[in-house]
């Protein structure tokens, strides 16, 4: 019975992968919309599959925040080998989280968990553009910029377009633009309509979506029935190399059609 399931699951991964023309997707049984401790279990397939695939020497691995990724970060485990060191940064500067869930802290949790380091990138949200362009000039600031231009691998999640955009408590205008272009998933600060195409970016320094597709192994990490719609829209336009880490309810209303 457990060997039936278990066949049904890489049946249904390979659907899902071959649905999005991406290499790889991972589809962990449950729902995490009811079962907060599958996000437990997308940390483990997450810190399996980093242990597989990222290679020797030094890595630079880019972080985006939320309330998943945080949850994944406590489940990983060492990654840190004689052979390889894995150095954590956030992908994008702060875009108006709770610090819990902001890439700064994620990328700190991560680099404990897994035993490697990593380095944060202090530039606050609200400055004056004179501010921030003094800021950003600053070389602690342009290191950790270097270090994200050089990341060789992205882990992220997908949000919902509109609550994503009142958490961050953007300006009314900007959602009314977001309700008017059908924004539905949002993913590093950019939002996606139902095609997958870019309907609106919100200006952050950092990794931008043009670099994305040059990284040899990025992560996006997302489930729960209530987000195959947004998972749907972002994977259809994802770069191919993007290995999906899912559950089974978000899989099977993927690959039921909308
Ligand atoms: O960009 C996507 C969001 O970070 C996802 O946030 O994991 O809290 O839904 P969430």
């Amino acid at each position: 019975k457990l060997l039936d399931s278990l066949f049904g699951m890489r049946e249904i991964e390979n659907r899902l992968a071959e649905h999005f023309g991406i290499q790889q997707a991972v589809v962990v049984a449950g729902d995490c919309d009811v079962q907060e401790k599958i996000l437990e279990e997308f940390g483990a397939n997450l810190s399996e599959l980093l242990n597989d695939r990222l290679p020797t020497g030094e890595n630079i691995i880019a972080v985006m925040g939320g309330s998943t990724i945080a949850k994944v970060a406590k489940n990983l485990t060492r990654l840190e080998t004689d052979k390889r060191h894995n150095i954590f940064v956030p992908a994008r500067g702060g875009i108006g989280e709770a610090v819990d869930v902001q890439a700064n802290t994620v990328s700190a949790v991560m680099a404990t968990k897994t035993h490697g380091t990593h380095r944060a990138l202090y530039v606050p949200e609200q400055v004056k553009s004179d501010t921030y362009e003094l800021l950003i000039q600053e070389p602690a600031i342009q290191e950790v910029l270097t270090l994200i231009r050089q990341s060789g691998c992205v882990i992220h999640s997908i949000g919902k377009a509109m609550y994503m955009a009142r958490r961050r408590k953007m300006s009314e205008e900007t959602l009314r633009l977001l309700k008017e272009k059908k924004a539905v998933a949002e993913s590093f600060g950019y939002f996606f309509d139902e095609q997958g195409l870019l309907v609106y970016k919100m200006h952050r320094i950092g990794l931008q979506l043009e670099q994305l597709e040059k990284i040899p192994l990025i992560f996006a990490i997302a489930g729960g029935k209530s987000k195959a719609k947004v998972i749907n829209a972002y994977m259809k336009n994802a770069p191919k190399q993007t290995i999906l880490i899912t559950d089974e309810a978000c899989a099977n209303e993927i690959l039921k059609g909308f």
